[in-house]
């Protein structure tokens, strides 16, 4: 069984989008893959519950109880290996990672970042993709590489972007696409689809318009 650890610090819904998708889909069946364990760094985030109710185990491992950001990443691993991961999801998990943690986990390590990177990396992303005037923003999945929210990119979403938008709306269009997007990659990567070979990403078997996709 191909174990998928997912991290958060949340809402959760991106692991929601996951869990829905690996129980319509079977993945356990069809994939030989499962949701085999959620950590936050937060105790108070919503996802939790959600891992919960989906029968999922969870874990808090609070950054705030640790003097260094060397020995967060350290406990965190130790958590993260127990589970046996084939891949690592960070889904809506905001902390900056070492470059230790990236390196042990390069090639089996995926973000979601809502903005078409290398557009508008950080916070705010809705903020900045409207101040600067963009016409078209968006999501995008990625293995993680040590700059944050970097890493080669394996799909993105874009929306358009309407007069009037306030960032609240097109956070909305934007996460309705990542909840789209995501699942689809950890599908992928399980499938043994993509692979992140010498820094690229080689897909293989994936239809022309898969990687890309463009919503209203
Ligand atoms: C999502 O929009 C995700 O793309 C973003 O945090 C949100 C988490 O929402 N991640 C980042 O900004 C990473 N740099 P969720 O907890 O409902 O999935």
């Amino acid at each position: 069984m191909r174990n998928i650890v997912c991290l958060i610090s949340g809402r959760g819904s991106n692991l929601d989008a996951i869990l829905r998708r690996a129980r319509e889909e079977n993945w356990a069946q069809a994939l030989d893959a499962r949701v085999a364990g959620v950590i936050s760094n937060r105790a108070d985030a919503a996802g939790l519950q959600c891992a919960r109710a989906a029968g999922v185990a969870t874990r808090v491992i609070a950054h705030g109880d640790f003097a260094a950001r060397e020995a967060f990443d350290a406990a965190l691993a130790e958590a993260i290996d127990a589970l046996d991961p084939a891949l690592v999801v960070l889904a809506g998990f905001m902390r900056v990672l070492t470059p230790r943690f990236v390196d042990h986990y390069a090639g089996r390590l995926i973000n979601i970042h809502p903005s078409l990177l290398p557009a508008f990396p950080g916070l705010h992303t809705h903020r900045q993709a409207l101040a600067a005037g963009v016409k078209v923003h968006g999501c995008t999945v990625h293995f993680v590489s040590n700059e944050v929210d970097g890493g080669p990119i394996i799909a993105q979403a874009a929306v358009k972007v309407h007069a009037g938008d306030t960032e609240d709306s097109l956070a909305a269009r934007v996460l309705a696409q990542e909840h789209r997007l995501l699942p689809r990659c950890v599908r992928w990567f399980c499938e043994g689809r993509i692979r992140l070979e010498a820094g690229h990403v080689v897909a293989r078997g994936l239809d022309a318009d898969a990687q890309s996709v463009l919503a209203a």
